[in-house]
């Protein structure tokens, strides 16, 4: 099938070349001409694990192509919306400028059909009420289609969420009806090799389809607040949170992802689409409904917060202090700085005159665009020389496995904060680091236990005597 894909951001760019990968004939869009010559030219303008590959392959078998002319998209059966929708600058809500004005465009060039529908299918997250909105306006056009199917992916796993989605959402105007099937049928030709998989597709209402996608960020957002809530009281009572998350984890009814505590979450997803739901609860009258979400907000905004105050802590004063900070981009695998907890937390201790260096495997490009005059250092070592204190506070491997006694060697002062509670205690101790942990009380130096036979374990035979 003919495919447009417009706006070739993140999630519209991954779904391009994975539209190719399995098939069809791709065009992607964006009004950002570089963006486009960068796409064209075979080159993955952020990064992504193995979106270069088949971004490469699509356009080496001529399957995929951009441009930044929407008449070139007239011809195409199916036109999926990739437009980002960010946080209004002047509130909570997001900003749909971008979808609309696309979807207007689109209209403009879109030919009256007979047949089998051209579709319009929306993949942004959206306030409910959008592909009613949207609809009404696109579907003027005789023979032509609106669908809403939310997009899950996450950034670091891009390529391989599109491509083996745990499920595909569809939202159409009435799912009852005989042109909503005509719809679907149409969006199944698309996703056939990805449905063969056997990969469960849900049909629903539109307003139905975009609270699923605004209600799966929330309830991962709030997930990761629940777990640093309880890191804060760990760190009141003395407890440790690593050990209460993977113990309620092996709860199936809870489950062990997203709970790692730390200093929380960022990007360009979660924080947004929580305060678009709660703008959105508003406007409709239910606010109390999604109240807690701002405390979910909070939660995260305080961990930050924390991490600030727990470095001052622990060198007594900030300014003029040689500060290291591993990690700059939101999360690993990725150079996404985007609301980045690592990066606001650099940036606090700048702007409180700490003398803060930044490294990052992927990211500094990004981060000293975001924040200016902010010292980055590619290079570990370098970057850890002479620190009086080292905060980690994004997980990428090469922190996660850092050797503490080479890292010892490099900087003034062994004191490190782990803002991701990811360091084994005992090793960092052992190498002589004065180590704290969000969510975690300061481990207890001493010698590592012995192979010496253990003590009954009364926790464990205790169920069997019974
Ligand atoms: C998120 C969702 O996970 C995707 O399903 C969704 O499609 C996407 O938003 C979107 O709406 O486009 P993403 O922003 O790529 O994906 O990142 P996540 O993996 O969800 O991580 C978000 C943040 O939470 C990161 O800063 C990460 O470090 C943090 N996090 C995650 C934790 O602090 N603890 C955890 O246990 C997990």
């Amino acid at each position: 099938m003919m495919i447009s894909v417009i706006g070739v951001g993140y999630l519209g760019a991954v779904h391009a070349a994975a539209m190719a990968e399995i098939g069809h004939d791709v065009i992607g869009l964006d009004v950002d001409a570089e963006r486009v010559a960068v796409l064209q030219a075979g080159r993955a303008p952020f990064h992504e694990p193995g979106f270069e590959d088949i971004l490469r392959r699509g356009l080496a078998a001529g399957r995929l192509r951009f441009t930044t002319d929407y008449a070139d998209l007239a011809q195409a059966d199916v036109h999926f919306l990739g437009l980002g929708t960010p946080q209004r600058k002047d509130g909570y809500g997001a900003d749909l400028s971008h979808l609309e004005a696309a979807t207007e465009s689109l209209r403009d060039v879109l030919p009256a059909r007979e047949g089998a529908p051209t579709l319009v299918v929306g993949k942004s997250t959206v306030p409910a009420g959008t592909a009613r909105r949207l609809a009404d306006r696109v579907e003027q056009v005789e023979g032509v289609q609106l669908l809403w199917n939310p997009e899950f992916l996450r950034e670091g796993f891009a390529v391989k969420d599109t491509l083996e989605p745990d499920r595909l959402v569809y939202g159409v105007r009435d799912p009852e009806t005989l042109p909503a099937v005509a719809a679907v049928r149409r969006l199944d030709a698309v996703y056939a090799p990805i449905l063969a998989r056997d990969t469960p597709r849900l049909v629903m209402g539109y307003e139905t389809a975009e609270l699923v996608k605004a209600s799966a960020n929330a309830f991962l957002a709030t997930k990761i607040s629940f777990i640093n809530a309880i890191a804060e009281m760990c760190e009141a009572v003395g407890g440790d949170v690593t050990d209460v998350a993977r113990a309620i984890g092996m709860d199936d009814r809870i489950g062990a992802k997203f709970l790692r505590a730390g200093v929380g979450f960022g990007g360009g997803c979660l924080p947004k689409d929580i305060r678009a739901f709660i703008a959105s609860a508003e406007e409709h009258g239910v606010g109390e409904s999604l109240g807690f979400l701002r405390e979910v907000d909070t939660i995260n905004e305080r961990r930050r917060a924390r991490t600030v105050e727990l470095s001052g802590e622990m060198l007594g004063i900030l300014r003029g202090r040689r500060i290291t900070v591993l990690g700059a981009a939101f999360k690993p695998d990725s150079d996404d700085v985007r609301d980045s907890p690592a990066l606001d937390v650099a940036d606090r201790l700048l702007q409180a005159g700490a003398q803060v260096t930044v490294t990052d495997p992927q990211a500094l490009a990004n981060a000293s665009q975001r924040v200016p005059g902010l010292v980055v250092e590619a290079d570990l070592a370098t970057a850890l020389r002479g620190a009086e204190l080292t905060l980690l506070l994004t997980e990428w491997r090469e922190y996660r496995d850092l050797d503490p006694v080479w890292a010892a060697g490099l900087v003034a002062v062994p004191r490190m904060l782990d803002g991701r509670s990811v360091l084994e205690p005992r090793s960092w101790a052992e190498a002589g680091w004065e180590l704290r942990a969000l969510g975690r009380s300061a481990p207890t130096p001493g010698p590592a236990p012995t192979a010496a036979p253990a003590p009954p374990d009364t926790a464990r035979t205790l169920p069997a005597l019974i």
